[in-house]
């Protein structure tokens, strides 16, 4: 991945080397923890990079030694060196990073943040960057979590697989347990923190319960003592029946006795295997999961039960807001969008101090637009963390490329008018506006055992930035690509300008061939979520509908008509959306339902915008695999030869995705393409 330490070119480190440290001081790093990783971490990338051999000591005489790279944390910089200047405002796992002057300073609030640092340092090497800087850094927020969807596949000979999952099968579990085989585990840790994420949930959130027998906790185990090192502690997906489906309890009522004896002893076990257990990930009540509700019991009445069996640990529930029924749409006022608000706005105040509620970023599921989730003003109690997909479940499974950070950015930097004042997305998930000191960001990552890690070379810049923005959500989407790139691909600047041109042009062109204006990505919805369907989005209980007839198109979530949905945002957010007038046309089919002829302010009809998006989208996919030949030579073969095949076939699919929605529309509207591009069937 970006992990590579390659050498740079001599033209770039000429004059560099010389003056460059000839030594390496870890200050008093706890054997095996994170700054004992960042000291041979150095050592390792700088041998990459540089060439250069740097032994490592943990002598404190080293302070005042010139040419050292010091690594520590800060309060054991202070006992062994006194003071360090300028005074640091550090919070939990930032750091600070100075290669001002003869010696390299890497000092962190805690040792995860000292491994933080050193990953910075090496990024900035391995970019041919030897510039003077001297900066701290804090992430945004306390959680950064990897979500993985894997399942156990007890009871079958099948190796891990994964749900939603392109880049092969588990790197933890096969047949139902924890692998003996763990190999790949620290090298994702090692990725994971290379990043600024900290945390990891393992296993699918529709999830197993025999993960929860004692076998499998001492596997659970066994990954915790591999991501220790690197700083990612580990959680757990609960299946919310396991006392009954695993125990041999007749009930799972939260608020049973016998049941909460359950998950306390379970809870206990699984701390005194592992100490540092980060918590719970649920999904209750959803998508046929068993939940509270069953038993006529609140949302936050299942999330507490949890949350007071690991309290005393210090653990935290991560409870899923993704929790909707199915729906009926000869009811024009029904909308699956509306199911966070109604489940969960009445319990804002009822979750215990130690629960988190994550928000998927759109009311409905990771399409290739929506406007954020409403639910991110209506619990101001409560609080909450985002849900990004970093696998392309929706958006081209990593047969396409789509650099999502465009996309994510357009959430976290929508501004929600709460009470008429300025909250962004990404300072109500950081905690800010609401004052939450739990907050954060996860990300559904899926890496698997295939080489690319998640099945595509170029899709891995997705798992890079959601490390960069979990860290600083304004950072720029194109500078966290023109990185990953360096480190990826080498410091070329044909190379890193034709990466980050199709990178940065690929969520549009996908949202451009696959959905328009808001109607959500047209993919298949009932199986595969791959590939063009528009006619699979209506006539089924999933709510993902675009009520396309003959005459008209778009979900009417008007409160003065519809289902109200608009009504669910702040004030002025919900004024603008009531409107056609005052929609942005990216979103005007996700809350109005308009003729074709309906036009929009960009002065084109609907229709006409669909038959033009989808032409120019598909017309940009084209020039990908031109613009990647035109680096035959400057990247390996054997990256070159299996990136290519996938634009080739990016380009060929965008035309079947072009074809097949206009097709589909011309049809359903009769109305020709002005251009007469679009067949008529
Ligand atoms: C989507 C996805 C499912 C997943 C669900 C969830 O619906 O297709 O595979 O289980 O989201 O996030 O729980």
């Amino acid at each position: 991945a970006w992990l590579r330490y390659a050498p740079l070119p001599s033209s770039v480190t000429r004059g560099h080397l010389n003056s460059f440290p000839n030594h390496i001081v870890a200050l008093n790093a706890a054997k095996n923890g994170p700054l004992s990783s960042a000291a041979s971490e150095l050592q390792k990338g700088i041998k990459g990079i540089l060439g250069l051999s740097l032994g490592v000591s943990s002598s404190q005489k080293s302070c005042s030694a010139q040419k050292t790279i010091i690594v520590s944390t800060l309060a054991s910089y202070k006992s062994a060196c006194g003071k360090l200047t300028p005074k640091l405002d550090l919070i939990e796992d930032g750091y600070w990073l100075s290669t001002k002057g003869e010696s390299v300073q890497i000092i962190g609030q805690n040792e995860r943040g000292a491994l933080y640092g050193a990953f910075q340092y090496l990024s900035l090497l391995g970019q041919g960057n030897f510039s003077e800087v001297a900066f701290a850094s804090n992430p945004s927020a306390p959680i950064r979590w990897s979500n993985q969807w894997d399942n156990l596949n007890a009871g079958t000979a099948a190796h891990g697989s994964i749900e939603r999952g392109y880049g092969g099968v588990s790197i933890f579990f096969e047949n139902g347990y924890v692998k003996e085989d763990l190999s790949r585990v620290p090298l994702y840790g090692r990725l994971l923190a290379s990043v600024g994420l900290n945390g990891i949930v393992i296993n699918n959130v529709n999830a197993d319960a025999t993960l929860l027998n004692e076998t499998n906790l001492e596997g659970v185990k066994r990954i915790a003592d591999l991501f220790r090192p690197w700083g990612v502690q580990v959680g757990i997906s609960l299946n919310f029946a396991s006392p009954q489906v695993l125990g041999d309890l007749d009930t799972f009522d939260p608020l049973d006795e016998t049941v909460i004896k359950w998950w306390t002893d379970k809870s206990n076990r699984i701390y005194e295997l592992v100490p540092d257990f980060a918590g719970y990930l649920v999904k209750a009540n959803s998508e046929g999961q068993p939940g509270p509700l069953t038993y006529n019991r609140t949302l936050s009445q299942g999330a507490n039960l949890f949350a007071k069996a690991i309290e005393p640990h210090g653990g935290i529930v991560v409870f899923r807001a993704f929790v909707y029924d199915q729906l009926n749409e000869s009811d024009w006022r029904a909308d699956r969008a509306n199911a966070a608000v109604e489940f969960f706005k009445d319990l804002d105040g009822q979750f215990d101090s130690n629960v988190l509620v994550q928000i998927k970023f759109g009311p409905i599921d990771f399409q290739v637009r929506e406007p954020p989730s409403p639910l991110f003003v209506n619990i101001p109690k409560t609080a909450v963390s985002i849900e990004l997909e970093v696998t392309q479940e929706y958006l081209g499974q990593q047969c396409h490329l789509v650099y999502l950070p465009p996309l994510w950015q357009t959430i976290l930097g929508f501004d929600m008018r709460y009470n008429g004042r300025q909250s962004y997305i990404r300072d109500i998930v950081t905690g800010k506006t609401f004052n939450h000191k739990l907050s954060g960001y996860a990300g559904v990552i899926n890496v698997g055992m295939d080489d690319t890690w998640i099945g595509s070379h170029l899709a891995m810049s997705n798992m890079f930035a959601f490390g960069r923005l979990a860290w600083n959500p304004q950072a720029d989407s194109q500078d966290i690509v023109e990185e990953w790139t360096r480190l990826t691909f080498g410091v070329s600047r044909d190379v890193v300008s034709a990466i980050v041109s199709m990178s940065m042009k690929s969520w549009p062109a996908y949202e451009d061939y696959s959905g328009n204006l808001g109607i959500q990505t047209l993919t298949d919805i009932l199986y595969t979520h791959y590939g063009a369907n528009p006619a699979s989005q209506d006539n089924n209980g999933w709510g993902q509908w675009t009520r396309a007839d003959s005459k008209t198109i778009g979900m009417d979530r008007t409160v003065s008509n519809g289902t109200g949905n608009a009504g669910q945002y702040a004030k002025e957010v919900a004024h603008m959306f009531e409107y056609t007038q005052t929609t942005p046309d990216d979103l005007m089919l996700w809350f109005h339902h308009v003729p074709y002829t309906f036009k929009l302010h960009s002065g084109k009809t609907v229709i006409q915008h669909f038959y033009d998006a989808h032409y120019s989208g598909s017309a940009t996919a084209q020039t990908f695999p031109t613009t990647w030949k035109s680096l035959q030579g400057q990247i390996d073969a054997e990256r070159y030869e299996d990136v290519l095949y996938r634009l080739k076939y990016q380009a060929g699919h965008s035309l079947v995705w072009r074809d097949a929605i206009s097709e589909f529309y011309r049809n359903l509207s009769s109305i020709p393409d002005q251009l007469n591009r679009v067949r008529n069937h």
